[in-house]
């Protein structure tokens, strides 16, 4: 794991909105998971203020809500395209979010594995970090061996996504998301987390044992993971010094890769 700590979280986002840049300049069809949430926010205005060429990019969502109509502003659908695809040339034809009123969802799901094998699978997959340690939708205890599929949430996960709604009832409690043996098979994972909320659960998957408790864990499994970090959220690291000093020495050329 690459951890890379920044002064705030304007910073770590712009981190990485630069190894994004890097991959669609080296890539221009790109295929790029994206997160939603609160914390890839300013990444992706960073991105839509780069006015980058997307138009050969494919995308695929983590996540959505099971059973909130589409064109609520609340679905993970509204949320990327008014946070996003709205602002850049991406081709409609290329989003893949998954779909949460799917009438069979167990075929939904496969078939949303089948469409990200088909693209050729992801190169670099965004991902935010639950104060649980969840990634995706991957509550604790879930097989970290899964793939796309449809998951409850935890009552920890409904409280914090409680203030996009007006009260705590509204947020649905089942959900599509990505696996974590689908998130492994990306070939880079740039997971973003600002915070002091986050602070426990990334000093767990970056320093702690590997278990489904805080399944961000299993990225210390995963070949090339950048973590994006403000100091809140890196508060708990007991090696952050070390962390800095790597980051601090890179040659230039290799810092947004
Ligand atoms: C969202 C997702 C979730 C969030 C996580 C953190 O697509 O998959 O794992 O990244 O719940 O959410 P925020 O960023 O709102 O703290």
């Amino acid at each position: 794991m690459e951890i890379i700590i920044q002064k705030n979280s304007q910073q770590a986002a712009d981190v990485g909105a630069r190894i994004i840049r890097g991959l669609i300049a080296a890539k221009p069809d790109a295929v790029i998971g994206l997160a939603t949430g609160s914390t890839p926010v300013s990444m992706y205005q960073r991105l839509i203020e780069m006015d980058l060429d997307w138009s050969q990019v494919t995308t695929f969502n983590l996540d959505e809500y099971i059973g909130l109509p589409k064109e609520h502003p609340q679905t993970y659908h509204s949320f990327m395209w008014e946070n996003l695809f709205n602002h850049i040339n991406i081709d409609p034809a290329k989003v893949h979010i998954p779909d949460g009123n799917a009438e069979d969802i167990p075929a939904h799901c496969s078939a949303y594995e089948k469409a990200i094998a088909d693209a050729g699978g992801i190169d670099l997959q965004v991902l935010g970090i639950g104060s649980d340690g969840h990634i995706g939708f991957n509550e604790p205890t879930s097989s970290l061996a899964s793939r796309t599929r449809i998951k409850t949430l935890t009552e920890r996960t409904v409280q914090d996504n409680a203030r996009f709604f007006s009260s705590a009832e509204e947020v649905p409690r089942h959900v599509i998301t990505m696996g974590i043996g689908t998130i492994m098979e990306a070939r880079t994972n740039l997971l973003l987390a600002f915070g002091d909320n986050k602070a426990d659960a990334v000093a767990g998957m970056v320093e702690g044992p590997i278990t489904a408790n805080n399944p961000a864990t299993v990225l210390q499994m995963h070949p090339s993971v950048k973590v994006c970090l403000d100091e809140a959220a890196a508060m708990k690291l007991e090696r952050a010094d070390y962390y800095r000093w790597v980051y601090e020495g890179k040659p230039e050329w290799q810092r947004d890769r």
